[in-house]
């Protein structure tokens, strides 16, 4: 899926008037304004609902512009940028003094990644090219606050409306959660969201196992946040061995249940929604977030999600389930 000329065209006229404009990432879809206008970043957070101290990420074309937005930048960030970029990663740097407190959340610190999507980049390029060569595209994911991050444009229309003017449509999205966030700001790298670009891959560059931050004293990130990722319905997490269990006790209360699960239905007959996931982290992370908004339209009872297996292998999604179970009903 390839946006028109025309739509590059109207995006870049909207992002130079400081309006939004959500794009296609490799991870997610961003909801887009020019980073350096303050009055355009606040309506990212006016459109999301989301509070004004939670810092946004700067999306940049090239590692070019990495100077003009931060300082201080260690060689082993230059290292990760060489391996990762373009692509789902994003690191957390000291930030330059003239970049808006509206990005930053009023840290001391930027994140930026240059993202690995074609529609992306061009959108970038051609952003750069009229704003000035170093221009930066802030983006959140295009959701509204604490809700599934959404992994095609007909997601965005759904969660964002009328609030985006322009929703470029590049397909759905390939890695399919958010990036894998590393902050170099503070001597050693901490990971601090896991995400497709997992401590193994990350050590093999830095030569040693990254720290992990836990969520006690940890930096302020959205998506560390205990509920985050959330439908609607109500959803738990249920162990393997006890899901058929779990389901035939809310089959006999009346409830029907959806279910996310790398397996077959352990039952014929069950009156549940089953979504079988594939049973391997890259695919099950491109196609959960999509099985969880459909299942969140079907007026269920309960989202029943099947624990994964303690790999490490399998950490980023875990991550983003129990976030979203923490966070689920409320709506
Ligand atoms: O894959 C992604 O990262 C997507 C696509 C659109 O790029 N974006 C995304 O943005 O997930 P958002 O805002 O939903 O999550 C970005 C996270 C937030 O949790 C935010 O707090 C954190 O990055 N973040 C941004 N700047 C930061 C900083 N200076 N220090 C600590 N955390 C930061
Ligand atoms: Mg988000």
């Amino acid at each position: 899926m390839i946006p028109a000329e025309a739509d590059y065209a109207r995006a870049v006229e909207l992002l130079r008037a400081g309006e939004l404009v959500a794009l296609p990432t490799e991870t997610v879809y961003g909801l887009g304004a020019d980073a350096a206008n303050p009055a355009a970043v606040a309506k990212i957070f006016a459109a999301k609902g989301r509070p004004a101290d939670h810092p946004l990420i700067v999306h940049i074309a090239g590692h070019d512009a990495v100077d003009h937005w931060a300082e201080q930048v260690p060689d082993v960030a230059w290292e990760l940028m060489e391996t990762f970029w373009p692509g789902p990663l994003t690191l957390i740097l000291k930030k330059q003094a003239w970049v808006p407190d509206a990005v930053t959340g009023g840290q001391d610190t930027v994140g930026l990644r240059v993202p690995g999507h074609p529609v992306a980049l061009e959108l970038l390029r051609r952003f750069a090219a009229v704003a000035g060569e170093h221009a930066g595209i802030a983006a959140p994911s295009a959701n509204r606050f604490g809700r599934i991050s959404p992994t095609t444009a007909a997601h965005v229309a759904e969660e964002l409306g009328e609030r985006v003017p322009l929703i470029l449509d590049g397909g759905a999205c390939k890695v399919g959660i958010e990036s894998t966030i590393v902050d170099c700001s503070r001597g050693e790298p901490v990971v601090l969201r896991p995400g497709h670009i997992s401590p193994v891959h990350l050590e093999a560059v830095l030569g040693r196992q990254p720290a992990i931050a836990t969520s006690k004293g940890a930096p302020r990130v959205s998506g560390s946040l205990e509920a985050h990722y959330a439908p609607q319905t109500p959803m738990r997490l249920v162990a393997r061995e006890r899901l058929l269990d779990f389901l035939n006790a809310q089959r006999h209360k009346g409830d029907v249940c959806g279910v996310i699960s790398p397996n077959q239905p352990p039952q014929a007959g069950m009156p549940h929604h089953w979504r079988m996931l594939p049973a391997e982290p890259v695919g099950y992370a491109h196609d959960l977030y999509a099985a969880l908004r459909d299942l969140d339209h079907a007026r269920l009872s309960l989202i029943a999600v099947e624990a994964l297996p303690e790999d490490p292998s399998w950490a980023a999604v875990s991550d983003r389930l129990r976030r979203a179970a923490a966070g689920a009903g409320q709506g």
